[in-house]
């Protein structure tokens, strides 16, 4: 697995667009209510946003697109609406890996995969087989994802994997056990709908990660938000900790901590 460092254990460099792009993709219900059409006709909808801003980020040379689709909390949501989800989660299988693969799109599916229907589960394997060696654009999609079950998962399976050093666990042993190891932290985080908080999403990545909210509702997101969005990262100065000063006079800050991992040193 590479390693991708941590902006808490190392100074990340980073100029020019955002590498790692994290979506909340919010506002469905409301767009498709606004419309007078039920909530999942919003959802529906929101397949095709997704599908232009992949393309969009593809023309700006971003690398990973990370969107959540369905969180661990969604499930609390009427029983209709999440069997919809479910219904347009295997449809959009169906209907896209095909066309991810000719576009040299490496599909990832995060979260908690057990709780979903085997055909479901099946066809996310396969997709994820089929485009396992494309690296033009890395989508995930979090789906039954939490921040706090994914930080549990890791922690469980660390402790199971290597009990000899609990209590002397570090950032970097856990850190490849987390389901976002194959991607580095989101440089930048938007989340639609007007909304302004994480939701439980990816709560570990996102710590230096620049956040963006826009009122848009996510079927009407498109290449001009991404844009401003992009806008808006250009001008945030990325500190990371240190001061402003130190920035403008060496350009670049020594690292901190180097990441290391007790496992390997052991
Ligand atoms: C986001 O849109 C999609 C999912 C959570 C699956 P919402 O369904 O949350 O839309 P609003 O927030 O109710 O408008
Ligand atoms: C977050 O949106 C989850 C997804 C977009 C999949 P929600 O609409 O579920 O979030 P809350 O409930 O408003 O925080
Ligand atoms: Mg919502």
């Amino acid at each position: 697995m590479a390693d991708f460092g941590s902006s808490t254990l190392r100074v990340p460099d980073v100029s020019g667009v955002p590498r790692h792009l994290a979506i909340i993709m919010d506002g469905n219900g409301r767009w498709a209510r606004k419309r007078f059409l039920p909530r999942v006709a919003g959802h529906k909808r929101g397949v095709d946003t997704l599908r232009r801003v992949i393309r969009a980020c593809m023309e700006r040379g971003i690398e990973y697109l990370t969107v959540f689709a369905f969180s661990s909390e969604n499930w609390r949501r009427p029983p209709e609406e999440v069997s919809f989800l479910m219904n347009l989660f295997v449809a959009a299988l169906n209907d896209e890996v095909a066309r991810l693969h000719e576009n040299g799109i490496r599909l990832k599916v995060v979260g908690d995969l057990d709780r979903f229907e085997p055909r479901l589960r099946e066809l996310i394997a396969a997709g994820e087989r089929q485009t396992a060696g494309n690296r033009r654009l890395t989508l995930t999609i979090a789906a039954n994802y939490g921040g706090r079950w994914d930080i549990l998962q890791a922690a469980n399976r660390l402790g199971q994997e290597h009990p000899e050093r609990c209590g002397r666990w570090t950032e970097a042993d856990l850190a490849p056990y987390l389901v976002m190891a194959h991607a580095p932290e989101p440089d930048l985080f938007i989340r639609t709908g007007g909304e302004e908080r994480i939701s439980n999403f990816m709560i570990w990545q996102l710590a230096y990660s620049e956040l963006y909210f826009t009122d848009k509702l996510w079927p009407d997101f498109d290449a001009r938000t991404l844009d401003a969005a992009i806008a808006s990262y250009h001008k945030r100065e990325r500190r990371f900790g240190r001061t402003s000063e130190q920035l403008r006079t060496t350009g670049e800050a020594p690292a901190a901590v180097e990441a290391s991992s007790s496992l390997q040193n052991a």
